[in-house]
């Protein structure tokens, strides 16, 4: 991707020096362009160094003009694949929302047809005022999108948010707009679950399991990647991916009805979730003694989300299961297919240790015609873009993309 960094007038603009510096590594092309105020913060030479690619301001002596400077900013205007602000002040914000253009990134914001990206950084009395929002609003109405800020000790000392995003999940927003799009899945719904879930048998004392929901995560990024609003039904503990909405549940009850919430309006579902197969028939309000309850427990089952929703299922909706068997993985898989009324099954074989906490993994799709080629082993993000890349073209060749 050919990439504008917008650095503005912030504490946080020596992060955006290490922004310059991930995206560069990652093969991409990163050209900076610093305000006055910016360069005070930080210097074209720190920036140029690490991209090497000039770097620009509407000072001569900022960065490196070209014979024409006059029209610098539509030249950087088209070469950019996206601008992306960071760290956005309330100060930029406030003028790309009215239209000003004062200085080189003002003008390039306003020239460009590229996507633009905000990641704002700023006092959290300012971030919370009615006018910046006001402003970012206008800009998300423009179609920009914005990496909201973190919570945590500003360095003005106040607490709050208004913390620049780390500079991964910025990095991730970026390079989001540059990965290929599949077109059975631009603008759809996809409803995913992932992570373990968990049954309290008291405030203290949970049922759960092994996963961790990375996977269903890193499929969650690959359909928002490939052009699919996600909404991510998680459970466990891992963060939440830029970008997608997500709604935290703790048991299989909870991740039920997020999902029943959620279902009709989705145009499909992804079943990643080790969902507890039971819980404990009663819950006790206060922690239990030893010996205040009989050494069995009582557990009960918990409902079936994937089958569950199947039933509810109106045309056109799809739905993916998985698999995780020790034995016998194919047959079981195909035997899941058909009792949850699913479109496909992708099979983990867990002998040994592998899917769960795993970093490399690999999938067998079972469609009713059977199984089909093996995906894998790779790592989980780079598994979860096959099988997305997989799905999205059973989808097109199946014809139900509208
Ligand atoms: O029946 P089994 O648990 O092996 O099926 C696994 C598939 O069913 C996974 O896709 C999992 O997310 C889903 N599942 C579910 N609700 C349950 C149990 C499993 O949605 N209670």
């Amino acid at each position: 991707m050919q990439i504008i960094l917008g650095i503005p007038g912030g504490i946080a603009a020596y992060k955006s020096a290490d922004l310059a510096r991930l995206l560069a590594n990652d093969g991409h092309r990163v050209r900076c362009i610093l305000t006055e105020a910016g360069a005070r913060f930080i210097t074209p030479l720190t920036l140029s160094s690490l991209t090497a690619e000039p770097c620009y301001g509407s000072n001569p002596d900022q960065g490196e003009w070209r014979a024409n400077p006059s029209i610098e900013h539509i030249e950087l205007a088209r070469w950019a694949d996206l601008v992306a602000v960071v760290p956005a002040t309330a100060d930029i914000i406030g003028k790309a929302a009215n239209g000003l253009a004062s200085d080189l990134l003002s003008t390039v914001l306003l020239a460009t047809r590229a996507p633009i990206l905000w990641a704002p950084a700023m006092n959290t009395g300012m971030w919370a005022h009615p006018a910046v929002q006001a402003n970012l609003a206008r800009l998300r109405s423009f179609g920009h999108s914005v990496v909201d800020p973190d919570d945590g000790i500003l360095a003005c000392g106040e607490e709050g948010s208004g913390k620049l995003a780390q500079v991964a999940a910025i990095a991730e927003a970026i390079l989001m707009h540059g990965a290929p799009k599949l077109s059975s899945l631009i603008g759809k719904r996809v409803l995913i679950t992932s992570g373990p879930t968990r049954e309290d048998l008291d405030p203290v004392r949970t049922l759960t399991n092994r996963s961790t929901g990375a996977m269903g995560i890193e499929l969650a990024r690959a359909f928002r990647d490939a052009g699919a609003h996600v909404q991510l039904v998680l459970g466990g503990d891992l963060p939440a991916p830029w970008g997608v909405e997500t709604v935290r549940v703790r048991s299989a009850l909870d991740m039920l009805s997020a999902c029943e919430a959620r279902w009709a309006s989705a145009d499909g579902l992804v079943g990643a979730a080790a969902v507890a197969d039971q819980r404990p028939e009663t819950f006790a309000a206060e922690k239990v003694k030893k010996g205040e309850r009989p050494e069995t427990m009582v557990l009960v089952r918990t409902p079936d989300i994937l089958a569950t929703l199947s039933a509810a299922r109106r045309p056109g909706q799809w739905i993916l299961g998985f698999a995780a068997e020790s034995e016998n993985h194919l047959a079981h898989a195909s035997a899941k297919l058909q009792n949850k009324g699913l479109d496909a099954v992708l099979v983990n074989d867990i002998q040994g240790g592998r899917a769960f906490g795993a970093q490399a993994n690999t999938l067998t799709p079972i469609l009713a015609q059977g199984p089909q080629a093996p995906i894998g082993p790779l790592p989980k993000d780079e598994l979860a873009r096959a099988v997305v890349h997989w799905w999205g073209h059973q989808l097109e060749a199946r014809g139900t993309v509208q």
